[in-house]
């Protein structure tokens, strides 16, 4: 046991959402004490409030305001948007002052480690950073959610709602799918099950099912009934682009990720390693979750 029971996560997005639900149902076991939510915004997060969230309004580049809002806190979780990931350099030290023992990077995704490009360069700068000044930290490697890439997101080329898709890349490469309340149920697990120096300075692998996006398309498709009408991009074309226009959002980070997915970097880790933490993890199947089909955990 961590023996780590309150907790402050920056950001209630995408995945901060989740990952503040799932600490709020562990007061009933007593295994969490305290959530609290830093945002930019006091407005709004009712339903979270109502479950016992303790929301603080933060100003990132005012380090009191942070120190203040982190007293007490042993773990912040870093959920903040893949836009603004520089600011867990303020928060990082203020949670060192704050007295904060752990730190959880923003990451959630494909593995980061050692590359220099991109979102990843970010994540990077930031790891160092928290190794600079000496406060430990953990990495989750998830693979793309399966139940926001595939939902809600037709700019990343899935419309399955009106039944266009675009595969970028030969859609063929094995890829670590994760749903959300997964990323989040494995989170908090292995946050205040293991112990902190089997916490400190590590990366996590996780992942719901390993599938190929044709596998999870067909699969989709025999379920369903629905016949998709599937285009492509090839990846000469996709190297091209990502070459060409590197800090845009369709081409440096899109386009750029479907590249790393066709290298094999979405898949987060060797299959003995993922989710060897928590051997009763049982998450959700990729189209499972797509179709919104989730057991109760
Ligand atoms: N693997 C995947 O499929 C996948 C998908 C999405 C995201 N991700 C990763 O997950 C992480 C979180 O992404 P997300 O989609 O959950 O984030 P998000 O919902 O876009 O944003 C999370 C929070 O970041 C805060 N934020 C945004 N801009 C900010 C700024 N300029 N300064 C300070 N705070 C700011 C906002 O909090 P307030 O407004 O409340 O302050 C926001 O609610 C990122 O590392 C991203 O790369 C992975």
């Amino acid at each position: 046991m961590s023996g780590y029971k309150t907790f402050a996560v920056a950001g209630a997005g995408d995945i901060g959402r989740f990952i503040i639900e799932e600490l709020l149902r562990h007061f009933q076991d007593g295994s969490v004490s305290k959530v609290v939510a830093l945002t930019r915004t006091s407005e709004g997060y009712d339903d979270l409030k109502a479950k016992g969230a303790l929301f603080e309004q933060v100003d990132y580049s005012n380090r009191s305001d942070i120190v203040a809002a982190l007293q007490g806190i042993d773990v912040v979780v870093s959920a903040i948007s893949g836009g603004a990931l520089a600011v867990q350099v303020p928060l990082a030290d203020a949670a060192k002052e704050a007295g904060v023992k752990h730190f959880v990077l923003s990451e959630y995704g494909n593995p980061s480690i050692g590359k220099s490009y991109g979102i990843f360069a970010v994540k990077n700068k930031v790891r160092q950073h928290l190794l600079d000044i000496d406060l430990p930290y953990s990495q989750f490697f998830t693979g793309p959610f399966s139940d926001w890439f595939f939902v809600g997101h037709e700019d990343w080329g899935f419309d399955l709602p009106n039944g266009k898709v675009i595969v970028r890349g030969s859609g063929n490469v094995p890829i670590s799918w994760t749903a959300s309340v997964d990323i989040a149920r494995y989170i908090v697990y292995v946050l205040t099950h293991l112990s902190p120096a089997d916490l400190r300075n590590k990366p996590f692998a996780l992942e719901g099912e390993r599938r190929t996006i044709h596998q999870i398309l067909e699969e989709y498709q025999r379920r369903t009934g629905k016949k998709l009408e599937i285009t492509y991009e090839t990846t000469e074309f996709l190297e091209k682009q990502v070459k060409e226009h590197p800090d845009d959002y369709e081409n440096g980070l899109i386009r750029m990720l479907f590249l790393e997915w066709e290298r094999g970097d979405g898949q987060t880790g060797a299959p003995e390693e993922v989710n060897k933490y928590w051997p009763e993890f049982n998450p959700t199947r990729a189209v499972d979750a797509i179709l919104g089909l989730y057991e109760s955990h």
